[in-house]
């Protein structure tokens, strides 16, 4: 979808922070654990009665989003297990109910919106505390005949619910600038029962409902209308999307959403922001997750690759945010962003002194690293062919390569540092003509 200006925030940002929090968080084993180990609601209580991240300072969440480069957030406030993080007047199953107490929902949205931070509500269309809610095949209660014979669903009955949640999310809690559902699923058939999509979740009217509150909110595309941000989750694209379409990919550090004590397969921070400017330079945004731990903290490992981003960005956020990719060909293990005249070099892969770039020839003005700023010296095409005389020995070594692999003048040659600097990602700005 395109978007009008009140929405242009969203591709300048680029980076965005996925928090899940919820009653898995205790459980620590993926947020869908729930339903992998078919715990009842009876079973899963004991998590309701024992949420307490005593040591939460949404403030300092708030802070360190911040310092680690993070544009907008996007906050689950009802997961799939159906508790909600807000104090809702629909449901006991909310977190003013626990030890808890307060409207977690409400502390986290303050502390990122004094931030400057961009508000991003997520919002699970599955529910599976919810008793109107019809038993499919994701249900934790799929195999249990005795629920599913005292629950028969009402999916008018839940989709009142919904619209009543979302209208109060939308009203009590300011400008929320991204509305972001989980998920649709009707081609899903498990033989006994089938997925559910648009029509269960009345999604028409829900997206009516949402902008007649909020016109300018942004929605993503899971309500299964085929419209809205794309989301593609958990793999790269290997491209951007046709014209102006939205698209965020959004991803995870371990590949569990929830908080996970003994998943260790965690991305490098390398690896990280290298995804960013794959993303980036694809046209697409690029949102993190991070699955705090029950006491209300953020794991060290996963704190500790945020930060290593987050100190990357502060020196390189020129190539990422308000970027986008370039009519330019990249070379070989590089990639490219643009804004405006800027055109940014990513190095994934550091080469022996000299890099060409293909059509830069005659178009670069200047170029930098953008760790220091040190210069970057290039032969130009205008170089070639004893127009202009080399100036230094540097100069006639570069502008031999040129000769001897005789390459087109439309290939511009840099001159690279045999070191490589000590960056995730080196970068070199190029100031075009
Ligand atoms: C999935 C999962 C869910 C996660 C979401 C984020 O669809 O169901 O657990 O919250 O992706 O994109």
């Amino acid at each position: 979808m395109a978007m009008n200006q009140k929405q242009q925030w969203f591709t300048q940002s680029r980076y965005g922070m996925f928090i899940h929090f919820g009653l898995y968080s205790i459980a620590a084993r993926h947020e869908w654990v729930q339903t992998l180990e078919e715990i009842s609601s009876e079973q899963y209580k004991k998590y309701f009665e024992h949420f307490d991240p005593d040591l939460l300072n949404a403030k300092d969440w708030a802070k360190k989003a911040k310092a680690d480069g993070f544009k907008y957030v996007i906050i689950t406030a009802k997961h799939h297990e159906g508790f909600c993080l807000w104090d809702t007047q629909f449901t006991d199953y909310k977190v003013t109910n626990t030890p808890y107490q307060k409207d977690l929902l409400k502390e986290l949205i303050e502390a990122f919106r004094a931030e400057g931070i961009k508000i991003g509500i997520y919002y699970s269309l599955l529910d599976w505390h919810h008793p109107d809610f019809l038993v499919d095949g994701y249900h934790p209660m799929r195999n249990n005949a005795h629920y599913i014979e005292n629950h028969p669903g009402n999916m008018a009955a839940y989709r009142n619910y919904m619209r009543n949640q979302i209208s109060e999310l939308l009203s009590n809690y300011g400008t929320i600038d991204y509305l972001w559902f989980d998920f649709s699923y009707e081609n899903r058939n498990w033989g006994n029962s089938q997925g559910k999509g648009e029509k269960d979740w009345g999604s028409e009217e829900l997206e009516k409902l949402i902008y007649s509150i909020q016109p300018d909110i942004l929605i993503n595309d899971r309500l299964g209308l085929n419209r809205g941000v794309s989301t593609p989750e958990q793999f790269a694209r290997s491209k951007g999307m046709e014209g102006d379409e939205l698209w965020e990919t959004v991803q995870t550090l371990n590949n569990s959403w929830g908080y996970d004590r003994d998943n260790l397969n965690f991305k490098s921070a390398e690896m990280v922001a290298k995804q960013l400017v794959d993303t980036v330079s694809k046209g697409g945004n690029f949102t993190m997750n991070i699955g705090p731990n029950a006491r209300g903290l953020w794991d060290t490992t996963s704190e500790k690759i945020l930060d290593e981003v987050g100190r990357w960005l502060e020196k390189h956020g020129k190539s990422v945010y308000h970027a986008t990719g370039s009519k330019y060909p990249a070379p070989a293990d590089c990639r490219y962003t643009q804004n405006g005249n800027k055109l940014y070099l990513h190095i994934f892969s550091w080469p022996y002194r000299t890099l060409l770039l293909p059509e830069l020839g005659g178009k670069v003005d200047f170029a930098t690293l953008m760790n220091d700023g040190s210069e970057i010296r290039f032969v130009d095409s205008k170089d070639i062919g004893g127009e202009r005389q080399a100036t230094d020995d540097l100069q006639k070594e570069i502008t031999e390569v040129h000769i001897k692999e005789s390459l087109d003048p439309t290939m511009l040659v840099l001159n690279l540092p045999i070191r490589r600097p000590d960056e995730l990602i080196p970068v070199i700005e190029l100031t075009l003509k």
